[in-house]
This record gives structure tokens, sequence and C-alpha cells, in this order.
């Protein structure tokens, strides 16, 4: 008697001391305890009855107790979903490790990335997007399917986006596929949408850092969907920034706070979106734009707004848009790009900002953005080369768990 007292006395102190990681070991351990093959038989998983969060669908029979638990999958299923990973399946490289697509018995596609162990790279990562996007669900944002932990890999499974990512339709040599005006304000307000449930929305807030155009996932209708987490971090309370002295991110959407001190906050991943807006709209990329006296698409952008000439930053391919919409557009991407981070908008100033139509209501006028001129920005790339490697304690506090 005492000994099942004590049990659930240490089991409940674990539970609430570890929290969400010591919840995260306790299953792994476990798995690792059971047979190899422990997890669930993935192709004959049915995502569709575990839809909804807390529901009592037969994929959750097995998890009542937190909402953070994902469905675990045997190795050997998830291998017999994409074909023992084969060639033809790769769908690319992601950030952390290839990414294949996979087929369950019901039809329903899945997109699965895999993580070596044995690399030694990524695995904080890896670990990171689990516990992230797990209690994530936005219409904007990838969703997490499942996981498969074996000894040496580390499997996520995800929803499948058929339509690749945005930077392919933007900048992809072969445009076969002009997105429109009306697609290309959709995807914006898509990703500002999943921005905000970020920042403000979901039960903790999360920071991205490292939102780009290849980060952007097209469903079949064009429904822009937020990718890798892996680098996204949780602020707990009030906390409103922080500093890392491990840089990671993209150049070029990297806000310069973020690439020269690595302090990071809401406004960083709205500078990122700044960036994103303007390429949208211009359908070039920032970075790789060069001309004579202004170096990025930032200083271009400028420029031409200063000068009045802010239509001509449109792509040509869009065709007639309303110019109007355009110069609101291109007016938000401004402001979210400004040297000073209190300058910025938050993600629900850009939203009203975006979505107001009315001619009577006049955008504030942006300043220069940062980055707009070449020392600046080889000066942010040294320090950021300088960084790259190097890792750090302080970077890894995940554990400011708490709700909002
Ligand atoms: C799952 O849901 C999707 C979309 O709602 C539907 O197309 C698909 O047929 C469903 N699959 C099953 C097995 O019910
Ligand atoms: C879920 O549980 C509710 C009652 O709590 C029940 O009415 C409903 O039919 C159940 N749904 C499924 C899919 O089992
Ligand atoms: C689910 O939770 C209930 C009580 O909350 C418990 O009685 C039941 O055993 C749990 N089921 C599983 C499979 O853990
Ligand atoms: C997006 O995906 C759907 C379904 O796979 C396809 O029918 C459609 O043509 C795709 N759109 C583009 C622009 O590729
Ligand atoms: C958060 O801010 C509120 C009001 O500004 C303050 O009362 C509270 O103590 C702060 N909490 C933390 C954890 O800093
Ligand atoms: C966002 O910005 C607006 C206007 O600057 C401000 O009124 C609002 O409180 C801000 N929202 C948050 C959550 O900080």
């Amino acid at each position: 008697m005492l000994e099942v007292i004590v049990a659930v006395l240490v089991s409940s102190f674990v539970l609430v001391s570890g929290g969400f990681l010591g919840c995260f070991y306790t299953r792994r351990t476990k798995q690792k305890e059971e047979k190899k093959e422990s997890g669930e038989d993935l192709l004959s998983f049915d995502f569709n009855s575990s839809v909804e969060p807390n529901g009592n669908g037969t994929g959750l029979r097995h998890r009542n107790h937190t909402d953070f638990d994902l469905p675990m999958f045997s190795y050997a299923s998830v291998c017999a979903a994409t074909d023992n990973f084969s060639p033809e399946n790769k769908l690319g490289e992601g950030g952390f490790g290839p990414v294949y697509k996979g087929k369950l018995l019901n039809g329903q596609e899945i997109a699965l990335k895999r993580l070596s162990k044995k690399s030694g790279q990524g695995v904080e990562e890896f670990r990171n997007e689990i516990l992230l996007i797990a209690k994530l669900q936005h219409r904007n944002l990838v969703r997490l399917l499942g996981c498969c932990i074996d000894p040496d890999e580390s499997i996520l499974i995800y929803e499948y986006m058929p339509n690749k990512s945005l930077d392919f339709y933007l900048f992809g040599s072969d445009k076969e596929v002009i997105l429109d005006w009306t697609t290309r304000t959709r995807i914006v307000e898509g990703i500002a949408q999943g921005l905000l449930y970020l920042h403000e929305y979901s039960r903790v807030r999360i920071i991205h850092r490292d939102l780009k155009a290849s980060n952007i996932l097209l469903d079949e209708e064009m429904n822009p969907k937020i990718s890798d987490f892996g680098m996204a971090r949780i602020f707990g309370g009030n906390d409103s920034r922080t500093y890392t002295k491990r840089i990671v991110g993209t150049f070029g959407y990297m806000a310069p706070e973020y690439a020269l001190q690595g302090l990071f906050s809401i406004k960083s991943d709205v500078f990122s979106f700044g960036v994103l807006v303007l390429e949208i709209v211009c359908g070039k990329r920032n970075t790789g734009f060069y001309l004579t006296d202004t170096l990025n698409l930032l200083g271009h952008a400028w420029e031409l707004w200063v000068s009045g000439r802010g239509v001509e930053l449109m792509d040509p391919a869009v065709g007639c848009s309303p110019a109007s919409a355009a110069l609101r557009y291109i007016n938000v991407g401004l402001l979210c790009v400004q040297e000073n981070p209190n300058d910025r908008p938050n993600m629900s100033a850009v939203i009203s900002m975006l979505s107001s139509t009315e001619l009577g209501t006049p955008l504030p006028a942006p300043k220069q953005p940062a980055f707009s001129t070449t020392t600046a920005v080889s000066l942010a790339s040294s320090v950021v080369n300088n960084n790259a490697g190097k890792y750090s304690v302080n970077d890894l506090t995940v554990s400011a768990l708490q709700p909002r």
C-alpha cells in the first residue's frame, strides 16, 4: 500500500515539476523499454477521426491525459507508408533532414520529416518542434499529425501540402503558374493571421524566428500555411524580448537587432513578415537583388517609395491590379521593416491596416528600412557568420511554458 502511495506521489511530482519536458521524456523512455516495434500502425491510422482537439475519436484512445501528446507510430509502419523512404517519395530537403511523402491505406497523403540521430544535428530543434507545434491549431499553420521515435532516427509526420512552397511560385525559374493579385493578397493575409495566432492568440507566445518564403507551404486551394518551427521560441508571461548568442535564421529575413545583437521579439518576426510582403508584391527575392546604388529589395523599395513611384515595384507578371491596394501593401511592408523594432506595428495592427479598404484611413508613413545600404548588410552578414556555429545554454530556455 505504502509503495503505491509513494509511487503515486513520486509520479505526480515528476509530472508537475517536469511538466511538459518530463512527460515527453517519460513517454520516450517507456517507448524504449517496450518492444522496439511499439507505436501505432501508421498505415491504418485514420487522422480524420483524431482531428478535433480533445475529441474522443479512435486516434486518441490511448492518450487522454494531456493535449500535447501526439500519436506515436511504429518505425515499420512509417517505412511501409513511404515505401522504405524511396527516392521517388522524396519531396525535398528541409532545415534538418529530408522530407518524404507517404500514403496511408485509406489514401490520405502525409509528409514526413526525417532526422537522423547519428548526425547529432538538429535534435534540439526536432524536440523543440514537437513540443511547440503539437499544441498549435490554426488553419494557417501546418499541422503536425504525429511522430515516430526510433533508436536511430526521429520522424515528424505532417499534413501533406500538394502545392509546394511560396518561393517556388515567386522566384522559381520556370514560372508556369503566375500568382494573380487576389491570390497574393490572400496569401499575405493568411500568413498574417497565422503569425497573429502565434504571437497573440495561441496559449503561449511564440516567435517563429525563421519566417521566409520557403517556409510558407500552400494547400490545394493555395492557402498559405506556416511551417518549420525548428527555430521557434516560446515566451512566457510578460517577456517581450530576449537575447540569444546563437543566431540562427535566414539572411535577408533577419531583423537588424537580431542579426547584429541576437535580440529577438515578436517585432523581429514582424520584420521578416515585412520582407515577405515586399517579396510577394514584387516577385523578387530580398537577397540577390542587386542594383548599382542600392543593394537589396528593401533599399530599392524605399527609393521608389520616397520618390512617389511605389507602383513600379509591382511584379509586372501580376497584370492589372488596383494600384491603391498594391501601394497599401507596400506601405505596410515598409512599416514592418523599419530599423527600430518599436516603430514596427504588431500583427494585429498589420491586419487592420491591410484590411482597411476605405480610402479615408491613411497609413503612417514608414521610415527608412533597416539594411537598405551596403555597409549595414555586409556588417550583418559578417556578424552572423561569426555566430553561426556557436551554441548557448541561454538559447534553450524552452521552460517558460506558462499559459497566457
Ligand atoms: C479525411 O478528410 C478529408 C478532408 O476532409 C477527406 O477528403 C478524406 O476523404 C477523409 N478520409 C477518410 C478516410 O475519411
Ligand atoms: C464523443 O463523446 C460524446 C459524448 O461525450 C459522444 O456524444 C460522441 O458521439 C463521441 N464521438 C465519437 C466520435 O465517438
Ligand atoms: C483515460 O482517462 C480516464 C480518466 O480520466 C481513465 O479512467 C482511463 O483509464 C484513461 N484511458 C487511458 C487509455 O489511459
Ligand atoms: C494546387 O493543388 C491542386 C491539387 O493538387 C491542383 O489541382 C492545383 O492545380 C494546384 N495549383 C497550382 C497553382 O499548382
Ligand atoms: C506582468 O505585468 C503585470 C503588469 O504589467 C505585472 O503586474 C506582473 O507582475 C508581470 N508579471 C511578470 C511575471 O513579470
Ligand atoms: C498592437 O498595436 C496596437 C497599436 O499600436 C496597440 O493598440 C495594441 O495594444 C497592440 N497589441 C498588442 C497585443 O500589443
